[in-house]
């Protein structure tokens, strides 16, 4: 395993299935243990969040470590200190870092200067952290993802690209509807990854639902043009219906009721969005174990 985790194809795929059955080994054991006990973690925010922050900090807590938030107001980086100097120096007290960052490029320079392991909690390019816990949560609860279709619908966003990464690596059929303005179109080079602008044609015989908000944290200038790009790829329970009948939903959250989803659908009997929230916590802890363990 590389030493940075900032996308999810930093692993191979033995590496990934690998992580996915250690996460489901920890969840399935007692929440307290000491495997990183004199460990510490250093979480640089730029963004907001409040599944990332709290999985880390109470799954550091969990295995026996401990993490400190810095929002870039705290740090003089704020104040303009450059990042090289900022990753030398907080790499050399702490042993692993989690950057959430507007621009992915600000993870790629703080990991060349970084003499810990970096890990991303989400830029502009990718979320691979969240990638973890929905493939936990798929493996969890119905085995292997090999050869399943999974159906992304509306935004190709920070989180559909670390699928789009997820499905060349585990083999499985990836497929994208999205308006044609918002596409990736021909500069997409992944295997397994398929694009449409038909809700219809994603979901149909699908094994896996899954979506995310239209307007993401930086994209606000654009939200009156992307809301009505977007409004007829809502995820609602028709939709759902022309998914295979054991098929589930998922949401990396938060979300927007009444725009990318139906009003109830968080709550429908095939949605595990609460669960795979919860999920983020152990993938993240056996992530954690593997890379400052
Ligand atoms: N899904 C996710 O990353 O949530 P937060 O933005 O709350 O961390
Ligand atoms: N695509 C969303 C994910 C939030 C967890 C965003 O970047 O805002």
């Amino acid at each position: 395993m590389k030493s940075h985790f900032l996308d999810i194809n930093d692993l191979n795929s033995n590496e990934l299935e690998n992580l996915i059955d250690k996460a489901l080994d920890l969840k399935g054991k007692s929440k307290i243990s000491n495997i990183l006990q004199g460990k510490f973690l250093g979480l640089i925010f730029e963004k907001s969040s409040t599944r990332t922050r709290i999985s880390f900090e109470v799954g550091m807590t969990q295995l026996g470590g401990k993490a400190s938030f810095l929002s870039i107001q705290d740090l003089q980086l704020g104040r303009g200190e450059i990042i090289e100097d900022t990753s030398k120096v907080i790499s050399s007290m702490v042993d692993g870092l989690v950057l959430r960052t507007i621009e992915h490029q600000t993870q790629l320079d703080f990991s060349n200067h970084s003499s810990v392991p970096v890990i991303n909690g989400l830029s502009n390019k990718s979320h691979p952290c969240q990638i973890l816990a929905d493939l936990l949560t798929y493996y969890e609860e119905k085995g292997s993802i090999k050869g399943k279709k999974i159906a992304w619908c509306g935004d190709f966003n920070n989180v559909c690209y670390s699928y789009a990464q997820a499905a060349d690596l585990l083999d499985f059929e990836f497929w994208v509807a999205c308006p044609k303005e918002f596409s990736p179109g021909d500069s997409l080079d992944f295997n397994n990854v398929n694009l449409t602008t038909s809700m219809q044609e994603a979901v149909e015989d699908s094994d896996l639902v899954t979506t995310d908000v239209w307007v993401s944290m930086g994209d606000e200038n654009d939200a009156s043009k992307r809301e009505k790009a977007f409004k007829d790829y809502q995820v609602n329970e028709d939709i759902l219906d022309k998914a295979k009948s054991d098929a589930i939903f998922l949401h990396c959250l938060p979300a927007i009721r009444g725009q990318e989803i139906s009003e109830n659908l968080l709550t429908d009997s095939r949605s595990r969005v609460f669960r795979q929230a919860e999920n983020r916590l152990h993938a993240q802890k056996a992530l954690l174990v593997e890379l400052i363990g």
